[in-house]
């Protein structure tokens, strides 16, 4: 079966991004004009996921309105002759069948996930961290749905980091690694640089099957006195296969605001609508 949902946590205070996160969600605060949000519904959409769960925290139900048809909106954009503006605004609202859960506490990633359990179902699903924004020819998720359609089992997504990260993040022993996939043989999260198995850190794009849930709910709270979603995909090692990717194409983690700052200049220096002004602006800096 193939993966057809897509989870994606939205809850947290946005501590980063403080004073922004006081009146708006940290998913929503954009990339030049594109919230963190927007590009994983999107990712999941070009993967041919349509269907997205967001994890709300209480108060946040709104986010979900986003993706809604805006017609008052597109006719507006239309009477004032901004079609192609129109067409990007209705297409948003057909990239997914977006769905909203209400996660009551804010126990940690695993908890939120489990939050999801009964609207994602049995079948296995994606689980994007929209802090994390990948920029590739094709979609991450695709490869990843791909090669758990291979291994019948999960898959995470990786990337090598400095020693210096490894604390911050999830990380990964591996095995076999051929066409940059390999077998997951330990997952700690949040490790000692001298306890860390390697560098090679846990991104958030996920594949996961049903018995994630069962696992988690077995957990104790892990790093951070937080329920986590390594340690439920760690207890099912061994007994479920578990595939490492090393995904292609340029990450960001958006999450923080320097992460942010170069995902933005990345953009504006390629968008075919900003690209000769930036360009032009930031060579006359120096
Ligand atoms: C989460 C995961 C961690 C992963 C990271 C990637 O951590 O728990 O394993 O490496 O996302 O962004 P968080 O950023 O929520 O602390």
């Amino acid at each position: 079966m193939t993966v057809q949902k897509a989870l994606i946590p939205v809850a947290g205070l946005g501590t980063r991004f403080l004073p922004a996160t006081l009146a708006t969600p940290k998913v929503m605060i954009p990339v030049i004009d594109k919230p963190p949000v927007h590009f994983c519904v999107e990712e999941a959409s070009l993967a041919g996921i349509d269907h997205t769960v967001l994890v709300v925290s209480p108060g946040q139900e709104s986010i979900a309105q986003y993706f809604n048809r805006r017609l008052d909106l597109e006719s507006a954009l239309v009477q004032r002759g901004k079609d192609e503006l129109a067409q990007t605004i209705r297409l948003i609202s057909q990239m997914s069948d977006v769905s909203v859960v209400v996660q009551e506490k804010q126990l940690g990633l695993g908890h939120a996930v489990l939050s999801a359990e009964g609207a994602i179902g049995n079948n296995p699903f994606a689980v994007f961290l929209p802090d994390d924004l990948i920029l590739s020819e094709s979609p991450t998720i695709g490869q990843m749905v791909d090669i758990s359609e291979k291994n019948e089992g999960m898959v995470i997504a990786l990337k090598k980091v400095p020693d210096e990260d490894l604390s911050q993040l999830g990380v990964a022993e591996v095995k076999n690694t051929k066409k940059r996939i390999s077998e997951i043989m330990s997952l700690v999260e949040k490790p000692s640089l001298e306890s860390a198995p390697s560098n090679l850190a846990v991104i958030g794009r996920y594949i996961l099957t049903k018995e994630i849930f069962d696992s988690i709910r077995d957990l104790k709270p892990g790093a951070l006195g937080e329920i986590q979603l390594t340690d439920g995909i760690a207890s099912l090692l061994g007994k479920i296969p578990c595939s490492g990717y090393e995904f292609e194409g340029e990450h960001f983690d958006v999450g923080t605001p320097l992460g942010m700052l170069k995902a933005s200049v990345y953009i504006g220096i390629r968008r075919r609508d900003l690209k000769s002004k930036f360009t032009q602006w930031i060579s006359d800096l120096n």
